[in-house]
């Protein structure tokens, strides 16, 4: 099937690509020329595991191409809509000024019959506000939320869990049957396919942003319980995530959630369920989100304290600065949130990261960086995980760190770490809700 896919971000570069990859004929088109040159290219503006394979993939049989130009959109019978809805500047709700122009663009282009399939996450009321203004075109807006995870995103798109369609009433195209032609290779193997309405689909996506937000959360709010009674988080997690109900994902306390997605969408249903007159509804996402932050405040503490209570002009190495591991991402990270905050106190920060340098330094170009990670730890005070890397978690071993390092103190933001082996190796280790 013909297919356009407009905004080229995360969410869009992959999707082009991946619906590409199972043998639709893709346009992906966004305004920014620089990126629509590298995809074009068959480069990834992005570290995303297995996506330069696809793009390529996709250039080379040509499937798959990338333009700026909106008009190339026409002919498409689904054109999808994947641009950003950041948090906006002045507060915590989302900023729809890419959603608009993306259906301002797309319009004139629109003929009798095409499926608009909005993908971008949107306060719910969003779609049917813009279903009147395609309609004069003949065709018709369905919204298709995206549940994506960066690092797994290929996978996720072609291999989704489940895939959720909001119609309007009354609508005469059967838009649902052209989205499982679309996602076929998904249909056939039966992923569960959820038509509903509008408001339904669009709230789906933030309700299940909200509801992983506030697991994390309330792990790490038990973190907080266990830090004053001595009580191990990590074995309370394993404890009660043996209950079919609750199960052990999403409960890995440590300095929290950042990215793209988590942090903003809380936000945003906030705002948007205060406009409704249901902010007391959600008000324990204001919750979520300060436990959340509070667990940042905390693993800088832990640094202060096994360095005697201050870190200035001391040498802290921090393993970590993307959001999580298997990402470039630096968006909203606490991992480098935690770099900069012992920076600001005065200690001599190094940050190492497989993928994420060269946003982090673009972002706080104050911090030293250090790609090696046995010359990030080499002579530091104090060593502190903050992102997950197999790299840090499993393959850096305290026998090796003890004869890089001048200290031997170790803060596991993640929880990632075995706390008897570092204690074994002489090492003084401070996790997050462990004793
Ligand atoms: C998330 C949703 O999972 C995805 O469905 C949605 O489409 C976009 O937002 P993503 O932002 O890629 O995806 O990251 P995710 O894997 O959900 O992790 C979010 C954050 O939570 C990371 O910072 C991660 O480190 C943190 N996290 C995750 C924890 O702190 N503890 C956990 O147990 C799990």
């Amino acid at each position: 099937m013909r297919l356009s896919v407009i905004g080229c971000g995360y969410l869009g570069a992959v999707h082009a690509a991946a619906m590409a990859s199972i043998g639709h004929e893709v346009v992906g088109i966004d305004v920014d020329e620089r990126k629509i040159e590298a995809l074009s290219r068959g480069e990834a503006p992005f570290f995303e595991p297995g996506l330069p394979e696809i793009l390529s993939e996709g250039i080379a049989s040509g499937r798959l191409t990338f333009t700026t130009a909106m008009a190339a959109a026409r002919g498409a019978k689904v054109h999808f809509v994947g641009v950003g809805t950041p948090q906006r500047a002045d507060g915590h709700a989302a900023d729809l000024t890419y959603v608009n122009a993306a259906f301002d663009g797309l319009v004139p282009f629109l003929t009798p019959g095409d499926v608009v399939a909005g993908k971008s996450t949107v306060p719910v009321g969003t779609a049917a506000g813009l279903a009147p203004r395609i309609e004069s075109t003949g065709a018709v807006l369905v919204w298709n939320p995206e549940f994506l995870r960066e690092g797994f995103a290929v996978k996720d798109t072609i291999d989704p869990d489940r895939i959720v369609v909001g119609v309007a009433d009354g609508q005469t195209v059967d838009a649902p049957g052209i989205l499982r032609e679309v996602y076929a290779p998904a249909v056939a193997k039966g992923t569960p396919f959820i038509v509903t309405d509008l408001a339904t689909a669009e709230l789906v996506k933030v309700a299940a942003n909200a509801f992983l937000a506030t697991k994390i959360s309330f792990i790490n709010a038990m973190a907080e319980i266990a830090e004053v009674t001595g009580a191990d988080v990590t074995q309370l997690a394993d404890a009660i995530g043996h209950d079919a109900r609750i199960g052990r994902r999403f409960l890995g306390a440590g300095i929290g959630f950042g990215g793209g997605c988590l942090p903003k969408d809380i936000r945003a249903f906030s705002a948007r369920a205060e406009e409704l007159g249901r902010g007391e509804s959600v008000a324990f996402l204001r919750e979520v989100d300060e436990i959340n932050l509070r667990r940042r405040d905390r693993a800088v503490q832990l640094v202060l304290d096994g360095l005697g209570g201050q870190v200035f002009e001391k040498k802290v190495a921090v393993l970590g600065a993307a959001f999580k591991p298997h990402s470039d991402d630096i968006r909203d990270s606490p991992a480098l949130d935690v770099a900069v905050r012992l920076h600001g106190l005065g200690a001599h920060v190094v940050v190492t990261d497989p993928e994420a340098i060269a946003n982090a330094r673009a972002k706080h170009p104050q911090l030293t960086y250090e790609a090696d990670r046995d010359e990030a730890i080499r002579d530091a005070d104090a060593i502190i995980l903050v992102t997950e890397w197999d790299k840090y978690r499993r393959e850096l071993s305290p026998s090796h760190a003890s004869t890089l390092t001048a200290g031997r103190v170790i803060v596991d933001g993640r929880n990632g770490l075995d706390p008897t082996a570092w204690r074994a190796a002489g090492w003084t280790y401070y996790g997050m809700g462990r004793p």
